[in-house]
């Protein structure tokens, strides 16, 4: 079992809390309320990122028809989890699960738990190394690449610097994808606040981590050759909303992430 260092801040187990998740203890607790102190809007990305994700996968399981999921830069693994949504529309729905940090893979393992009729495998893997994921076992094993898949990539671009080629990275993978496979990303953007945007950018270098907002323009790149499903590429609030998600309705400038589908024709 991987030492989960419990008593240290994890990010992933951070954002697990800010979604309302389970998976969290007292010292990632305490760093989250230290930056909803701070940013009072700091709740609105990832919760309006994760209906954007429960949507984006009820939509391709029910409305596309898709049975395989490849959801790469999964996080903490918190309810509805993407099987659970996508086995809720189709039992039979198999989803592999990537992450390249080894304490999420350990919370997932533990808790990503597939129906009877459907699978589950996980895939410590990078996203900047994408042969590695293509050519996996579990990807191999749990997939197959001659039928649709959706390929997730859901607050996970803005992770990888423009140095590392994030256009060269999406292109390799969807090539690998047949005809009638999906793409779903949501993004950061720093499009309605540039200062903050620039400011939380400049906190993560200085821990070391590379965080690339985008404009709608350089998010569109990555789609470039696909089909966008409706509404296109927009704040995710606007993407398909439920009743639900729009009351309380956040503004463009707290929530700051766009999304969109697209199919690969
Ligand atoms: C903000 S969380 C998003 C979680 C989930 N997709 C969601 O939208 O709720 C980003 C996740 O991407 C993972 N990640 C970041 N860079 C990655 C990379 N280069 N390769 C694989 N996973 C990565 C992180 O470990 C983290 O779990």
């Amino acid at each position: 079992m991987d030492d989960l260092r419990t008593d240290v801040p994890h990010p992933a187990r951070v954002y697990d809390y800010l979604l309302g998740g389970k998976t969290n203890y007292a010292a990632d607790r305490a760093a989250a309320e230290a930056g909803m102190a701070a940013n009072p809007d700091s709740l609105v990305p990832p919760r309006t990122n994760r209906a954007f994700l429960r949507r984006v996968v009820t939509y391709l399981a029910q409305e596309a028809g898709i049975r395989q999921f490849l959801d790469i830069g999964t996080g903490i693994p918190t309810e509805p989890n993407v099987h659970q949504v996508a086995q809720a529309a189709a039992p039979d729905a198999r989803v592999v699960y990537v992450d390249n940090d080894p304490i999420v893979l350990a919370h997932a393992r533990a808790l990503l738990t597939s129906s009877a009729e459907g699978r589950t495998a996980y895939v410590s893997a990078d996203l900047r190394d994408p042969e590695q994921i293509l050519t996996s076992p579990q990807v191999r094993d749990v997939l197959d690449m001659e039928r649709p898949v959706a390929l997730l990539l859901i607050a996970i671009l803005h992770f990888v610097g423009d140095a590392d080629d994030p256009y060269g990275i999406t292109r390799r993978l969807i090539d690998a994808l047949p005809s009638g496979s999906y793409v779903a990303l949501s993004h950061l953007t720093g499009d309605f606040v540039p200062e903050k945007w620039a400011g939380v950018e400049a906190v993560y270098r200085k821990q070391g981590v590379t965080m690339q907002v985008r404009p709608k323009a350089a998010i569109a790149r990555f789609l470039d050759g696909l089909d966008l499903v409706e509404p296109g590429l927009d704040v995710i609030t606007r993407w398909r909303p439920e009743p639900a998600d729009i009351a309380g309705g956040a503004s463009d400038a707290a929530v700051s992430v766009y999304g969109a589908v697209a199919r690969k024709p």
